[in-house]
Parts: structure tokens; C-alpha cells; sequence
């Protein structure tokens, strides 16, 4: 068995991977932490894990965790996990960090976008990113993993094929998405309290979202050379959901079934993205507390563009589902153990 650790247990994505390795058949979780005066019992915290798992939640002591576990998810905000990663991968223990501290190779975009310095850039080169349909070989011999964002997973996955296999105008690409309130974690903020968000729907950070050159990196891989996406993103109000919608021209006529066969070849080997039937349309609805990512098509040729929607949650695809997607290959499991 696996010997797991939860560092930020209490919080929205530390609870989702709890819920979700409970029931993983190879692993033990062993270390359940987060940012405490003193230890509490899990359930207390979140009462949905009573009679399901008896580990009480500690403050955070990185010697004791470094101790009890092989691999240890780091659920923590930007800027924070960059020093516990540093420390359990000189323990010699495999890490993957669900927060964008080692997302980028190049340290002046991230400190760009995150205005925090970093601290640990000898480790950025090693990170691997973790999008198991892109990077799956580089995965399954990795000691760090930096976990995608949400907004990037349901972006990236929609325009993935169309920029690998040159299909269309690399400039002028557009993506906007619509995410659900636990996006934002779950510490309080007035703007994400209920009488601020409900029945109200907004975009923000135009332009300026620290996910715009997460997209643009793993999608500039794709085109093999930089690109530069408008990506806008929205508060949706709900709880979990991210629907993305992304608009591209075509660099010569096609058709829509087309285009779904070529998705359907490009993820042919990947078990967790679902490329819709002609007609049917991407729903958070269908994957929610699911692994999936679903992608749906339509080819407009009267205004000469491919519009591509995908769906996915945010706290499973777009964070814990696909750390333990991560996990299971870099452990040697089956891809879809524990969440299909
Ligand atoms: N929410 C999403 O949909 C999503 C999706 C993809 C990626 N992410 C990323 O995943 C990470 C976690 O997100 P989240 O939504 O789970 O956040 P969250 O709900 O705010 O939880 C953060 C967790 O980190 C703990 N923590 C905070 N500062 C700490 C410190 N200095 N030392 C030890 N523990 C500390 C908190 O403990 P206390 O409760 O004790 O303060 C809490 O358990 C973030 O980097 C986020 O950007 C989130």
C-alpha cells in the first residue's frame, strides 16, 4: 500500500482528496495536516468522513508527515508549498502540489503573475506538469508534479488538438469560462459570500487572470512557439463547475464531425476525456464529482469559426481527480484506479 499524506487537509481540494483516496484500493492515507492551533477530529471539520475514516487532522509538523508517508499532496495557496515541497523531496518523498508554485519553467512568469518571489527555482526545471493527457510518459518517472488549475485543465483540454494538429489561426485565439465559488477555496471572502454572489454573474480579472499564461505555456508547447490567448473567466453561482467555451477560425473549411473525429483520435488513449456526439452539448451537470473532462463541437461556418465547450469540476478533473490521476501513474497503478 501507498502511504499518502494530505497537507491542507480542511480545505475545498484536501477534503475532495480525501473523499476520493478513501477509497483508492493501493493506498493508505496515513497524514491528514492544515494550518492548526491544535489537532481535530476530520469529521468535525467536515461530517461527511464520520465512520469513513478515523485520522485526526494535525497542525502541520513536515518532519512527522515527511516520516509516516511515500507520497504527500500539498493542498495549499500559492507561495506556501514551494518550501514543504522542497522539504519532502529531500526526505526522498514524491510530491505533487495542487497550487501553481511549480507550474511554470520560467520563474519571471510566474512571479509576474503571482507577485510572490519564489523560493525554490532549482526545483522548477525538475517539476513536471500534470496533465496526464499531454505529459503522461514524464509523469510516471516524476518526484514533483505541479497540478494544473482549474480554469487551464477545461481550456487547455478544449483547444489541445486543434493547436497540435495546426488546424487552425494561432493568433486570435479566444477562451472564456465560467467557473463555480469553490474555485476560489474555501476561506472567506466577502465577494464569494452568499448575498454577493447569488443570482448574480460576473466576469473578472479580464485580461489579467494569473491562469491567462498557464493556458498559453502548455498550448505554446503545442504550437511550438509563444502564443497570446484572451482568456476571460466568470463567477458562476454555483458550487462546482467550470464551462468553458473557446473560439477559434479554421485555416480552411471543415465540418463538424470533422472536427469530432479528430478529437476522438487525439484522445483516443485518454480515459478521462469524453468527446460528445454531434449535437449533444457539454453539461458541468454530467461531470460532476467526476474525473471526466467532456468536450463538445460545432463547426459555424457561417461565421468561419470552431467553437469548442468543455466541462469539468473544478474541485475533481480541475484539481483532486487529477492529482490521484497523477498519482497512479507515477506509482505504477492503472490510470483510472480509485476514480472511474
Ligand atoms: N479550489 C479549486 O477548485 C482549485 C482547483 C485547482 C487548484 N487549486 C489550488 O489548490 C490549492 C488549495 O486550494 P483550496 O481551494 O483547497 O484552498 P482552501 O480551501 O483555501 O484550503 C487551503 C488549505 O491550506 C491550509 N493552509 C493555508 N495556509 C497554510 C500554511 N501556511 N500552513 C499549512 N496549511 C496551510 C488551510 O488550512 P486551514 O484551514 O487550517 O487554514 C487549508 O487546509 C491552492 O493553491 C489552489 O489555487 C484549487
Amino acid at each position: 500500500m501507498l502511504r499518502v499524506a494530505i497537507v491542507g487537509a480542511t480545505g475545498y481540494t484536501g477534503c475532495e482528496l480525501l473523499d476520493i483516496l478513501i477509497g483508492h484500493p493501493e493506498v493508505k492515507i496515513t497524514s491528514l495536516t492544515a494550518k492548526l492551533d491544535a489537532p481535530i477530529k476530520i469529521h468535525d471539520e467536515f461530517p461527511r468522513f464520520k465512520g469513513r475514516i478515523d485520522l485526526p487532522c494535525t497542525p502541520l509538523d513536515a518532519g512527522e508527515v515527511a516520516r509516516s508517508s511515500d507520497l504527500i499532496f500539498l493542498s495549499l495557496p500559492h507561495g506556501v508549498s514551494m518550501k514543504y515541497a522542497a522539504l519532502f523531496l529531500k526526505a526522498g518523498k514524491k510530491v505533487i502540489d495542487l497550487s501553481a508554485d511549480f507550474r511554470f519553467a520560467d520563474v519571471g512568469v510566474f512571479q509576474q503573475w503571482y507577485g510572490i518571489r519564489h523560493e525554490q527555482t532549482g526545483l522548477l526545471k525538475e517539476a513536471v506538469y500534470g496533465l496526464p493527457e499531454l505529459h503522461a510518459e514524464r509523469i510516471r518517472t516524476a518526484r514533483l508534479i505541479a497540478n494544473p488549475g482549474c480554469y487551464p485543465t477545461g481550456s487547455i483540454l478544449a483547444l489541445a488538438p486543434l493547436v497540435k494538429e495546426r488546424v487552425v489561426e494561432l493568433d486570435g485565439l479566444v477562451i472564456d469560462s465560467k467557473s463555480g465559488v469553490t474555485g476560489a477555496g474555501r476561506k472567506a471572502s466577502l465577494p464569494l459570500s452568499f448575498g454577493e454572489c447569488n443570482e448574480s454573474f460576473r466576469a473578472y480579472k479580464v485580461g489579467a487572470h494569473q491562469h491567462t499564461p498557464e493556458i498559453e505555456s502548455e498550448l505554446g508547447i503545442l504550437a511550438g512557439h509563444a502564443l497570446a490567448i484572451q482568456f476571460t473567466p466568470h463567477l458562476v453561482p454555483m458550487n462546482r463547475g467550470i464551462l468553458t467555451t473557446a473560439y477559434a477560425r479554421p485555416l480552411k473549411e471543415t465540418s463538424t464531425e470533422e472536427i469530432i473525429n479528430l478529437y476522438g483520435r487525439f484522445y483516443a488513449k485518454a480515459p478521462f476525456v469524453r468527446v460528445a456526439a454531434k449535437g449533444r452539448l457539454a453539461d458541468t451537470k454530467d461531470v460532476w464529482g467526476l474525473n471526466y473532462c467532456d468536450i463538445s463541437i460545432v463547426v459555424d461556418n457561417r461565421t468561419h469559426r470552431i467553437v469548442v465547450i468543455s466541462a469539468i469540476d473544478n474541485l475533481v478533473k480541475g484539481a483532486a481527480g487529477q492529482a490521484v490521476q497523477n498519482m497512479n501513474l507515477m506509482s505504477g497503478f492503472p490510470e483510472t484506479m480509485g476514480l472511474a
